[in-house]
């Protein structure tokens, strides 16, 4: 397929006002695009920076007109604009990701579904929509987690099992609503991979990062990883090369694995920029917001290399404002490291307000300065 490509000063749309929206938009203005965000919080991190913040519901008929009329593309920040407000949009103006890409991600059973069928490796799971649903014995019995198949994130909407009967009980108390159940996998390590896809097929990926989560959310991620071996970080990166083709996917798509001893496990998908790439903005050679620009575009898309031999990024949660505002200047005097705050004014526990990023010749010795500064913000 032969794209044209939209070039600046052209109009970039993004539904969802996150952090991942205002790094794209970000990279957006630095190009020289006029943006438009669809963002019902007026105070949300991308409307600081858009050139025009439509602050309307994801599935106002008016805002999806202006998005629509105004915009060369659009696209998203995170999985869960309503699929038929996007649906929509497509009728209008280019979408990217499509509709029909983040249909099968904002949902883990059309997501684990999707890649069994198409032979990707997924970890054993049952489906619970309804009350005579029952799941296998063998996925249960020895430890098991149930999860709504929709709006779950850093682990929300998700219980641990270890029976068919404590599977029913948490299905209904998860509200009844449609669920996966998964065996709980023995992780050796957890791994992504980010690639980024353009309409014609052309693609590519960063270096896998290796992932610690506390509590169900995103901790601490590491490249290149330092505990899982090169012939399974190339098999990764394959398998997130061939799921984008699978999708026909256009932009940059999150691929999160399960490592497994010497086998390794798709756990899911995410049709945007991924909280474990945010290193690419600070330590390689394209970040992965100005690659999605580039992406949905269809630009040619930047080098993914990294700039260093090692890079890692620590999460910066709202409770480390317990005791009041952070001492940001260890972070900003340290000559290693980057800082990232996303501009959100209430820092509530478990809420991502920023990270930072430590470059270093080693892996191991970025991830330990990383650590150490985040422990040093709250030193008093
Ligand atoms: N089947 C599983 N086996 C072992 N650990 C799991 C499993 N499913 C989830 N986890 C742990 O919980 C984390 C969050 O689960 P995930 O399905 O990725 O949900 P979320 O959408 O909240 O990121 C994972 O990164 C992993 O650490
Ligand atoms: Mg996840």
């Amino acid at each position: 397929m032969n794209v044209t490509p939209i070039t600046p000063p052209a109009t970039i749309g993004m539904v969802g006002g996150g952090q991942l929206g205002r790094y794209a938009l970000m990279a957006a203005t630095a190009m020289g695009y006029r943006t438009l965000l669809l963002e019902p919080d007026p105070s949300a991190p991308a409307g600081q920076v858009a050139s025009e913040h439509l602050v309307n519901a994801y599935d106002d008929a008016h805002a999806l007109d202006r998005l629509g009329f105004d915009c060369d593309v659009v696209t998203v920040e995170f999985e869960n604009p309503p699929a038929d407000a996007l649906d929509t949009l497509a009728a209008m103006a280019p979408v990217a990701p499509s509709p029909a890409a983040v249909r099968i991600a904002q949902d883990r059973i059309a997501d684990k579904t999707f890649l069994r069928e198409q032979g990707f490796p997924v970890g054993p799971f049952d489906v619970l929509d309804n009350a005579r649903s029952e799941p296998a014995p063998s996925i249960v019995d020895g430890g098991a987690i149930v999860k709504t198949a929709r709006l779950g994130y850093d682990g929300t909407g998700q219980r641990t099992v270890h029976s068919v009967a404590e599977t029913l009980a948490a299905w209904a108390d998860l509200g009844a609503v449609r669920c996966v159940v998964e065996q709980r996998l023995d992780l050796t390590a957890e791994i992504s991979v980010l690639a980024a896809r353009r309409a014609d097929g052309k693609s590519v990926v960063w270096p896998a990062t290796q992932n610690t989560h506390v509590d169900g959310i995103l901790d601490l991620s590491v490249v290149p990883p330092t505990g899982v071996s090169l012939e399974l970080v190339d098999r990764a990166e394959g398998l997130a090369l061939a799921i984008a083709d699978a999708l026909a996917y256009v932009g940059v798509l999150g691929v999160e694995f399960f490592v497994v001893g010497d086998e390794i496990f798709v756990n899911e998908l995410a049709p945007r920029p991924h909280n474990s790439g945010h290193w690419t903005i600070d330590a390689a050679a394209t970040s992965q917001f100005e690659q999605q620009i580039r992406a949905v575009c269809g630009l040619g898309l930047g080098a993914t290399g990294l700039r260093a031999g090692g890079a890692a990024m620590v999460n910066l949660l709202g409770d480390l404002w317990e005791r009041g505002e952070p001492n940001w200047a260890v972070v900003l005097d340290d000559r290693r490291a980057k800082l990232h705050l996303y501009g959100k004014s209430e820092p509530r526990p478990g809420r991502k307000m920023g990270h930072l990023t430590v470059t270093a010749d080693d892996p191991r010795v970025a991830a330990a300065a990383a650590l150490a500064l985040r422990d040093e913000l709250t030193r008093r």
